[in-house]
């Protein structure tokens, strides 16, 4: 607790660092890093951890800006959200705008602006029939929402005997305990609190990737499954075509589309989770138009805002909403305090304005271009297990999980910021990202994958 103070004295005592954009001088870092070391916690991380983190002072365009004044070319866009790259002058001025007006409301019995122009916007860029839209305040809360959907739905219905969810190994769909009991129960994160979560049902998925036909065979698992256990199933619940955190694997838009025909004949809803594939992430506005299916439900986050503020938002059918609305109790129960915050729906508005607005198909398809030459080198590397690339994501599958503590270094290093995950190291950069950063990214990551100690 003293140590805790001594700290924040420290750091308060030099404000000027936080307020503009200068270089930190090596005792403001020391201090700020020794806090941040001390007492908060990353996104899985334990408090004290020895792995390097690194201070961001700003981010312009695809760069960002360290305490120290190196500048990273940025190969993340922060988890799939910063697609613009970052301070783009639009989503400034929309955010500067809505602040004069109100930052936020209630959305109980209020309703405003920014909400329902999102809310039109969304419905008219998501497959038909998507036209009901829950803004949830990030992508997890919105994979509860969905799943509450499908429940509440069979209830209206009668069918309270559905509470249950199918879906395929591997995937992943955010850390809240819904969520957590879809995700990869032996692969994900969550192995943990498997025996904590609703249990679900688990099959494999397809083994065909992307742009192929799949096996008849494939089908088999969840076909079996739901022929056997559709009465006490609600939803199939996917990420389209990407399987993201569970492995980065893209698979065949066949498989998409046969599993909705097994939900249509099983009568059970399917929900795409949408949240790390969507705004044209993959090469289509939504990944689901790849296999030309819309879901029942459909869960969006991440890029809706351009990577500004958190929000997201569960779309569903007028005859799911309906029916909700038909049985006990008279409406959908669910409710967060922020939901539809003015300032996030006002910079989303802008952020899906820019990207209709640009030519986003030519540069996603300029990224899967550049993507597959920069790394086309890493396939011959004995390291390298797979290289694939998908719109503007590239992924290098390593055969052994890479060593955080010396390849994140290394890339930053090289001027690159790159964030690997076991044995996955990949891109998906911002889509204004210039041919020449492109290729700073990918030389970065082919050079320091050539290497063996890693
Ligand atoms: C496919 C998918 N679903 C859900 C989530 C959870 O979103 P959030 O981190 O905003 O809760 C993620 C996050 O990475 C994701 O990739």
């Amino acid at each position: 607790m003293g140590e805790a103070k001594i700290f924040l004295g420290l750091i308060s005592q030099s404000p000027q660092c936080y307020i503009q954009n200068c270089n930190m001088n090596t005792i403001e870092i020391n201090d700020l890093l020794s806090f941040d070391r001390s007492h908060i916690w990353h996104p899985y991380s334990a408090i004290g951890d020895e792995l390097p983190i690194y201070p961001v002072v700003s981010a312009n365009g695809v760069r960002l800006k360290l305490a120290d004044g190196r500048e990273l070319i940025d190969g993340m866009s922060s988890w799939w959200c910063a697609i613009h790259g970052y301070n783009h002058p639009a989503l400034n001025a929309a955010l500067k705008t809505q602040l004069e007006a109100m930052a936020h409301v209630m959305f109980g019995g209020l309703t405003h602006q920014p909400a329902v122009e999102l809310a039109k916007k969304l419905v008219e860029l998501t497959p038909y029939p998507l036209q009901m839209v829950f803004f949830a305040d990030s992508g997890s809360v919105s994979i509860e929402v969905a799943m509450k959907m499908a429940i509440q739905y069979w209830n209206a219905k009668g069918q309270s005997s559905k509470q249950r969810f199918l879906t395929i190994k591997n995937g992943y769909h955010g850390d809240t305990f819904g969520a957590m009991s879809v995700c990869d129960p032996i692969n994900s994160m969550h192995t943990l609190f498997s025996s904590a979560v609703n249990q679900q049902i688990f099959v494999d998925g397809s083994n065909c990737t992307f742009g192929n036909p799949v096996n008849k065979t494939d089908m088999i698992p969840m076909e079996k499954q739901l022929a056997a256990k559709h009465q006490n199933i609600a939803a199939v619940i996917l990420e389209p075509i990407v399987q993201g955190a569970g492995g980065m694997r893209f698979y065949s838009a066949d498989y998409l589309r046969q599993v909705r025909k097994l939900c249509d004949q099983y009568g059970v809803l399917l929900i795409l989770d949408e949240i790390a594939t969507g705004f044209g992430r993959t090469g289509k506005l939504f990944a689901c138009e790849h296999a030309d299916i819309s879901p029942d439900i459909m869960c969006v986050g991440k890029a809706l805002t351009g990577g500004y503020l958190s929000l997201a938002a569960t779309l569903t059918t007028l005859e799911v909403s309906n029916t909700i609305s038909m049985g006990e109790p008279g409406r959908f129960m669910h409710g967060p305090t922020f939901m539809a915050n003015p300032l996030a729906c006002s910079v989303a508005i802008a952020s899906l304005q820019l990207l209709i607005d640009s030519e986003w198909q030519a540069r996603v398809e300029r990224i899967e271009h550049g993507l597959r030459e920069g790394l086309e080198p890493c396939k011959n590397y004995e390291q390298v297990a797979d290289v694939r690339v998908l719109g503007a994501i590239g992924v290098v599958e390593m055969k052994e999980a890479v060593d955080m503590s010396v390849i994140v270094p290394r890339f930053v290093e090289a001027g690159v910021w790159v964030r690997p995950f076991g044995r996955l190291v990949y891109l998906m950069p911002p889509y204004v990202i210039e041919k020449n950063d492109l290729k700073k990214l990918t030389d970065a990551l082919s050079n320091i994958l050539r290497t063996n100690s890693l």
